[in-house]
Order: C-alpha cells, then sequence, then structure tokens
C-alpha cells in the first residue's frame, strides 16, 4: 500500500542555546544546524526510513531543489512535490540544555501548495491506501473528503494545534494522532470526549512517558506503552518520527501495538539525536538499538 503524505518541507536552522531566551535577551549559539525538516517531511523521512511506501504532497520555492534531492535520497517518492512562487518553508528552531524546544516556522510555500495537484495525485491511489495530513500546510479538508470518496485511509497528526484546522477534519479522519496537551486543546475546543469526536483510533503521545492508543472497538479504555529512557539532547522531530514510523506499520498491515512499539523506540532513538529530517533512525538501527 501507499502512504500519500500531504505536508510541509521546510529549512531547518536549529540552535542550541544555554536556555530559552527571555524577552529582550540576546543569547549566543553554541552550536548551528542546517537540515531538512518540516513536519511533513519528517513524517515522509521517517515512514520511508519504516520501508514505507510513501508519496510526498508539497511545495517548495524555486531555491528549494535541495530539499527535494534529499527526500529523494531518503526513499520518498517526491514527483508531486511542485516548485511555486513563494520561498522555501523555513524553521528557526531553539533547543536548550534539557533537549526542549521553542519553534518559529515561516510557511511560504507550504501554504502554496496548488490544489489541483491533490485531485492529479489521489487519482493514482488505491482503496486501502494512507492519505496523512498534519497542519502546516492548507487543503487538508479538502484532501481528507476526496480521499474518504476514493476508500483511503485518513491518518492526521494535529500538529502545530489549531482547534480550527482541527475540526474541519475530524469527521473524515480514521486515524487521529497527537500529544497529550493537543488533546486536551481538542477537548477543550470541540466540547467533545473521545467516544464522540468520530474517529476509530486515537494515538496520544506523552513524551518521555511513552503513549496511550484509544480504539472505538476496545470501548476507548486506554492502553498504555511506555518508552524506553534515554538521555534526551533534542526532542525535535521525535513527535513526527513517531507518528510515520506508526503510520508506515500500519500501513505495512502490522498489528497496531507492534506499529506502536516500533514507533516509540524510533522516537526515543531520535531524542538522542540533533537535527530533525537528516538523522532519523532506519528500521535496522530501530530493530537493533539496545533501549532501556
Ligand atoms: O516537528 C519538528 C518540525 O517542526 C521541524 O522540523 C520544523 O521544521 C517544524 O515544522
Ligand atoms: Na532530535
Amino acid at each position: 500500500m501507499t502512504i500519500y503524505n500531504l505536508g510541509s518541507i521546510n529549512a531547518d536552522l536549529a540552535y542550541s542555546v544555554p536556555h530559552l531566551p527571555l524577552p529582550g535577551e540576546t543569547l549566543a549559539a553554541s552550536e548551528m544546524i542546517r537540515g531538512l525538516g518540516g513536519k511533513g517531511a519528517n513524517m515522509s523521512v521517517a515512514a520511508a526510513r519504516a520501508a514505507g511506501r510513501v508519496v510526498h504532497i508539497g511545495a517548495v520555492g524555486k531555491e528549494g531543489g535541495w530539499a527535494v534531492e534529499r527526500l529523494m535520497e531518503y526513499g520518498v517518492d517526491t514527483r508531486h512535490i511542485a516548485t511555486v512562487d513563494a520561498a522555501t518553508g523555513h524553521a528557526i528552531i531553539l533547543v536548550d540544555g534539557q533537549g526542549e524546544n521553542s519553534i518559529v516556522i515561516h510557511h511560504g510555500a507550504n501554504h502554496a501548495i496548488p490544489e489541483e495537484l491533490l485531485g492529479r495525485v489521489l487519482a493514482d491511489a488505491d482503496t486501502g491506501d494512507i492519505l496523512l495530513m498534519q497542519n502546516e500546510t492548507l487543503l487538508q479538508p479538502e484532501a481528507a473528503r476526496m480521499a474518504r470518496k476514493l476508500g483511503l485511509r485518513v491518518a492526521y497528526a494535529a500538529a502545530p494545534f489549531e482547534a480550527e484546522a482541527a475540526l474541519a477534519v475530524l469527521d473524515h479522519t480514521d486515524i487521529l494522532v497527537l500529544n497529550a496537551v493537543e488533546m486536551a486543546q481538542l477537548e477543550e475546543a470541540t466540547g467533545l470526549d473521545l467516544p464522540r469526536m468520530g474517529v476509530k483510533t486515537v494515538i496520544v503521545t506523552e513524551g518521555g512517558d511513552g503513549c496511550r492508543i484509544h480504539l472505538a472497538e476496545n470501548g476507548w479504555k486506554p492502553e498504555r506503552f511506555a518508552a524506553p529512557k534515554v538521555n534526551a539532547v533534542d526532542t525535535t522531530g521525535a513527535g513526527d518520527t513517531f507518528t510515520g514510523y506508526l503510520i508506515a506499520g500500519i500501513d505495512r498491515g502490522m498489528p497496531l501495538k507492534q506499529a506502536v512499539d516500533l514507533a516509540t523506540r524510533a522516537a526515543a532513538i531520535m531524542v538522542t539525536r540533533r537535527g530533525t529530517a537528516d538523522v532519523i533512525p532506519d528500521l535496522k538501527d530501530v530493530q537493533d538499538a539496545r533501549l532501556g
């Protein structure tokens, strides 16, 4: 099966700082990494690393060819990434001594993905393929509706959280992935608890504590998965790695628990590495890693 990922592509500029700057404060970074990022691109790379077949639907600016090349090198089908008349998206990432981050993104080309691309790409899709989306692009509602009509499963990572964006796709979502903070925000925004949101599979990530899955078929009773204890140097991209691995596992027909387990291990490795898409571990790394 194939994963169609409608997703952002960013140039990440990540700065290691002793603490996140206070208003008016000037800080020197001890290190700077430039790399490929964007929640969309990170998920595409993670899913491809996890042996998934991934078609990325997105856009870069004229100077963004390097990003497309990198995605291709990492095994992602890049034929449906448009080059548009806007700057490639970018992110300024600050990572503190504990591995926590603050991120500012500039959407640029990510908000200029041509709508006609959707129909053209999804026309090739088969029943049972997966459409994956996040909140760093536009067109999620259109894509979700189209995908559902074609018999695809819709997976949605509600990050970065925006209540309106989430509300617009919830009715068309089969698999929802979000962190505990986002889950609380979603419950507040909708005034609905999980059973009434209409999504059958919900995975809530809890950082170093692992994650919990809620399935309609099990009456929504949460099932918890602990994360291996690791020394966190940079949590950036760990959630995206989790989602990419998870969706690839599901797409490859793995039992959900096995996919969650693999995704948890991949995310744990990710927090021990500085950087985003360029350092996402491959399947062999994840399987061989000795984790606590
Ligand atoms: O989730 C991490 C990502 O958020 C970074 O790669 C950055 O580009 C922002 O989109
Ligand atoms: Na990282």
